[in-house]
């Protein structure tokens, strides 16, 4: 599997990250939705560089120009809710993208483990297309497997890219095994050392999907 990790470069995606990770610019939520999507623009500016171009003649009004251009053969998938802003993103420009999205949430026992729950997906067939899966954090790792799984009952792509803003070291070890056979590029801005006791990144930035959109019951 490629792993592609954004921060191990200087380059003003780490801007993007500071600013997702720094309490006094969180207060700012449509900031932090802003800059997910600025990131989402910059995933996908690198993935298409590892995608299939095929020539292609473009009439102006003085000739024939011939650009070489990526198929048309994308779709752009997301775990709801935290992947939304990121999912604008990546169809900022991939603009000619079908669309597929996955709920997955936490449901907590009175001793407060969780189990993921996928209820909801959304999707065209996925046989042989270009999957970008998206989801701000991989903490555990769980929510991106069962997602990946999940949207396989609507087809087997020919690559899937997952794409995740902050990874902890172990989500990225969980996804490396249990997708260690399947057609998958990893793309990561930022790697983080811990998950803490509640499954949470740590340093992180705390819960995106109520950054994003406020806090839910
Ligand atoms: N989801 C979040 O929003 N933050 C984390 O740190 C882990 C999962």
């Amino acid at each position: 599997m490629q792993i592609n990790i954004f921060n191990e470069q200087n380059t003003i995606f780490n801007r993007f990250v500071a600013e997702i990770r720094d309490v006094s610019i969180q207060t700012d939520p449509m900031r932090f939705r802003r800059n997910l999507e600025r990131m989402g623009e910059i995933f996908a500016y690198e993935i298409s560089k590892t995608l299939p171009y095929k020539k292609t003649e473009v009439k102006t009004p003085l000739g024939i120009a011939e650009e070489s251009l990526p198929e048309n053969n994308v779709v752009v998938a997301s775990i709801l809710r935290a992947g939304l802003p990121l999912h604008q993103g990546l169809l900022n420009y991939f603009d000619r993208a079908d669309n597929a999205f996955v709920s997955a949430y936490r449901k907590y026992t009175e001793d407060g483990d969780f189990d993921i729950h996928i209820e909801y997906i959304s999707s065209p067939s996925l046989d042989n297309r270009m999957v970008i899966l998206s989801d701000p954090m991989l903490a555990s790792g769980n929510s991106m497997d069962l997602a990946y799984k999940a949207l396989l009952h609507r087809g087997r792509p020919s690559h899937v890219h997952l794409v995740a803003i902050i990874a902890s070291k172990e989500g990225l070890e969980y996804v490396k095994e249990t997708l260690k056979d399947e057609p998958v590029t990893l793309w990561i801005g930022a790697l983080d050392d811990e998950l803490n006791a509640k499954s949470y990144i740590v340093p992180g930035l705390g819960d995106a999907g109520d950054l994003a959109f406020g806090t839910k019951l």
